[in-house]
């Protein structure tokens, strides 16, 4: 029977019924969403028409789905789901029903045998819908579902930031809007030429401008224009001994009886947005600059304290190297969309 002729109007559903009857064939019916199609639909489907001789499925209209399930849903408007359910050779007929319960659809259907799936019990079976089926004298079938297969997590899986931003991943768009982001890259290596006060002046100012937990403004900025200095701090960090080659360096400290709340954490986090804010202008202004890792690393926060003899409420937390840079690494994205939630874990 072609697709199409299987789909009958709720209105047309007593007329089939009694034609079922006299053709005396068992109707076995159930109800459902069928939102996006997949194996756990066609096997339930596949079981509940071998209980009987035609599989009558009665499928929720759009209103009821969103009723049901919430604003996203359906994904498929009632009547592909009707066609798709229908498409299905152990399927004999579809219909459309209204509202968030079947019993009247179920009263025009008068099954010989109702089968539901999943964790229902007969108990736990809508009690108009049950109702009904006493009144036709329905025998009742639980299925279970098919384990894994379930329309929600097909949509968890295709519902990802990468579909719904239109952002493709690895391959990413770097947004020309936001070129300055994607264009900041460590740079470890500098031309012989000197950062002028204009432009040190303009990073300290960017730096201070970043966001401060209460607006505390802990963060300490010790600039680093004397090679000998830079040479003395690049020696403590094992990873950011170019900074001896910089023309320009900062140590960035945090002042932790101004922290918000007296917090390590968030004088910490304070510190570590003026650095970023930092790198960011360095970028803008031509520069190159690379942030150099200084706490929690105790040697090196206990080393950098004694060369300047700090006091003991300031904690150096970051070095910056900075200089024109000899090469540019070019923009880079580093987006992952597996990194990314929507609205849940
Ligand atoms: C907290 C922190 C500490 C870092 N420490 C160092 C360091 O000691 N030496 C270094 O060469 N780069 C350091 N980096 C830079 C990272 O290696 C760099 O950001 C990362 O490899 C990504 O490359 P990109 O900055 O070019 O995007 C540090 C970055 C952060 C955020």
């Amino acid at each position: 029977m072609a697709t199409s002729e299987k789909i009958i109007a709720l209105s047309e559903l007593p007329a089939w019924r009694s034609r079922m009857r006299a053709e005396n064939r068992r109707v076995v019916v159930t109800n459902g969403v069928f939102d996006l199609m997949h194996r756990g639909h066609a096997t339930y489907l596949e079981q509940a028409a071998a209980l009987g001789d035609c599989l009558l499925v009665l499928v929720n209209d759009d209103a009821s789905v969103t009723a049901l399930k919430g604003p996203s849903r359906p994904i498929v408007g009632q009547n592909d789901r009707a066609a798709m359910v229908a498409a299905l050779e152990c399927v004999g007929a579809v219909s459309v029903f209204h509202g968030p319960v079947a019993a009247d659809a179920l009263r025009a259907a008068a099954p010989d045998i109702y089968v539901k799936g999943g964790d229902y019990t007969v108990d736990s079976l809508n009690r108009d819908e049950f109702a009904a089926l006493q009144a036709c004298g329905a025998q009742i079938k639980i299925l279970p579902l098919v384990p894994g297969c379930s329309t929600s997590n097909i949509v968890k899986k295709i519902q990802t930031p990468q579909t719904l931003f239109g952002n493709t991943g690895k391959a990413a768009t770097l947004d020309e809007r936001l070129a300055p982001i994607f264009g900041r890259r460590s740079v470890r290596e500098f031309l012989p030429r000197a950062v002028e006060q204009r432009e040190i002046a303009a990073l300290l100012e960017a730096a201070m401008a970043a966001p401060s937990a209460r607006a505390a403004y802990p963060a300490e900025f010790i600039v680093l224009d004397d090679p000998d200095v830079r040479k003395g701090i690049a020696e403590f960090l094992p990873n950011g001994g170019f900074l001896a080659n910089a023309p320009l360096g900062f140590v960035v400290c945090g002042d932790l009886s101004r922290a918000c709340h007296g917090e390590l954490s968030y004088m910490i986090q304070d510190c570590s947005a003026c650095v970023e804010n930092l790198l960011i202008a360095a970028h803008l202004l031509g520069l190159g600059a690379c942030w150099l890792g200084v706490h929690p690393n105790a040697a090196r926060v206990e080393n950098i304290r004694k060369f300047f003899r700090l006091p003991e409420n300031i904690i150096p937390v970051s070095a910056v190297a900075v200089g024109w840079p000899s090469k540019n690494p070019p923009p880079r994205t580093s987006y992952n969309a597996d990194q990314v939630h929507l609205n849940a874990w």
